[in-house]
């Protein structure tokens, strides 16, 4: 008797398997980091055998925990840090460089070329999406042009390409399956969301040969069999989404006007438009949410970069804090006079300006300003950056919604940084029971695939409020505060004037 869905989210800093009852109650988490590799400025790399490895450990941790063995266990659901690009050789099972991270900048001038040569629109009608290094398209074209042989044994059809997700299902079949779903899939510069396909006017382009590339399916599919050498038996593999989109399903968000975000090193937003992509007029980017049953639904996305990481660096980089709670602690505390803003653009500045070379500043200084004052300041820069998301959110979607924001992720925890948020954004913050939304999307598509789970709208009727978070802020000073931030941005900004 199948007891549970094993969950694998496969993060940038670490790795985590978490194994789910039939109540969607997460009863055992195994959960290890790994390192960062930051080979050149702005180049960020991991090595997908430890990303492997942790993968497997962690599994058998939460196994363990739950005194379960594999037989217990009704399938499997990958979540997986996206964008993130790993190429192997398809006889070997061997990466042929480290995974090139998301975070990572090295093609900036690629991307710059060939917005030069007119190309952005073109990427931007097939993708939904702009040329920026964030995406998978020019890190796979970075790693055909500088690794030695690549492209020989790209173009005879030995190497396979991957997103984390397809990484790890390649290694957990056995080398058996090459395949990776509608989400990632449209993480990659390459993907048609509008035709549901891989681009071939795309992959000209790029000059990526299209034999590389995995079969795409639904986000709940037959994604093949567990290796049994791995963890002691097998089970099917029933699941694949990216993390936010996972978030997305975990959230519940499963109507147009639905969305959600999440805060972890950087905030991802996502609002669902249902079956019809929207075309951002407000540098958004149109991603595919979810697809079921073969059908896509899509989603307007805000990418932030930094979010709590703004809190790291006041912990780990200023030493002002101790722990990331205190943050919400010392803003409370803060001198209601002291107007200090910080733009905390430490990796340029992702949505909605997409400004790859300008750094963080912070306005406003006083003697008078200290160490709260700044922790207010962190704090408020993810408030106000989730503004300018919901702002242009609503600027490119102009169905009626209310609009009602779910949030996860670490500094949802805090209760100071949620009503802030609700305040700033004028619109109610909802936060569920369960803080582990996105482990819990990918269990979810993974028991409706195996039948562990019953429909999307018995599972939706399960998601339950924490707390709502309604905004008591006049309109008056909401919007005087979002003025200042708007200034301090504009004058952060690389092409000020
Ligand atoms: O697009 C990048 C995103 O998927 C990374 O998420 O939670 O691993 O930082 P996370």
């Amino acid at each position: 008797m199948t007891r549970y869905i094993l969950a694998i989210d496969q993060g940038t800093t670490s790795s985590r398997a978490i194994l789910f009852d039939q109540n969607y109650t997460p009863v055992a988490v195994g959960q290890q980091e790994f390192r960062q590799h930051f080979p050149a400025s702005g180049w960020v790399e991991h090595n997908p055998e430890e990303i492997w490895e942790t993968t497997v450990a962690t599994a058998k941790e939460a196994l363990k925990k739950a005194g379960a063995t594999i037989n217990y266990i009704a399938g499997i659901g990958i979540t997986n840090q996206r964008e993130t690009t790993v190429i192997w050789d398809r006889e070997t099972g061997k990466p042929i460089h480290n995974a090139i991270v998301w975070q990572d900048r090295r093609t900036a001038d690629f991307c710059q070329k060939l917005k030069e040569d007119g190309l952005e629109s073109q990427f931007a009608k097939r993708t939904g999406l702009l040329l920026d290094p964030y995406f998978s398209g020019t890190k796979i074209a970075w790693l055909l042009k500088y690794v030695e042989g690549a492209r020989e044994a790209a173009e005879a059809g030995k190497l396979a390409f991957g997103t984390i997700d397809s990484f790890l299902l390649w290694r957990l079949t056995g080398g058996k399956v090459h395949a990776t779903d509608a989400t990632n899939a449209s993480r990659t510069l390459l993907y048609d969301i509008h035709r549901n396909e891989w681009s071939d006017e795309l992959l000209d382009i790029l000059d990526i040969p299209k034999s590389l590339l995995p079969e795409v399916k639904d986000c709940a599919a037959d994604y093949g069999m567990l290796d049994p050498a791995i963890l002691g038996g097998s089970t099917k593999i029933a699941a694949i989404a990216g993390d936010q989109q996972a978030a997305t399903v975990g959230q519940a968000c499963f109507q147009p006007g639905m969305m959600k975000s999440t805060y972890g090193t950087g905030c991802f937003a996502l609002l669902n438009t249902g079956a019809v992509p929207v075309t951002s007029n407000n540098k958004l980017l149109t991603t595919i949410a979810y697809q079921l049953d073969g059908k896509p639904t899509y989603a307007l996305e805000g990418s932030i970069f930094v979010a709590g990481a703004a809190v790291q660096w006041l912990r780990d980089g200023l030493g002002i804090i101790e722990h990331a709670a205190q943050s919400g602690e010392f803003a409370k505390m803060a001198d209601p006079g002291q107007r200090v803003i910080m733009v905390p653009a430490f990796v340029g500045i992702g949505a909605p300006y997409w400004d790859a070379n300008c750094r963080g500043a912070i306005y406003g200084l006083t003697r008078a300003a200290g160490p709260k004052e700044f922790a207010r300041a962190a704090l408020d820069s993810v408030c106000f950056q989730t503004r300018d998301l919901l702002t242009a959110m609503r600027g490119d979607f102009t169905e009626s919604y209310e609009t009602v924001l779910r949030v996860d992720g670490g500094m949802s925890a805090s209760e100071w940084t949620m009503q802030r948020l609700a305040d700033i954004l004028g619109a109610p913050v909802d936060r569920p029971v369960s803080a582990e939304t996105t482990a819990l999307g990918a269990a979810y598509l993974a028991g409706l695939q195996t039948g562990f789970y019953p429909s999307v709208d018995e599972f939706s009727k399960s998601w339950r409020r924490d707390r709502r978070f309604s905004p008591s802020l006049s309109a008056q000073d909401r919007d005087a505060a979002y003025a200042e931030w708007q200034d301090a941005v504009r004058r952060t900004l690389t092409n000020y004037r």
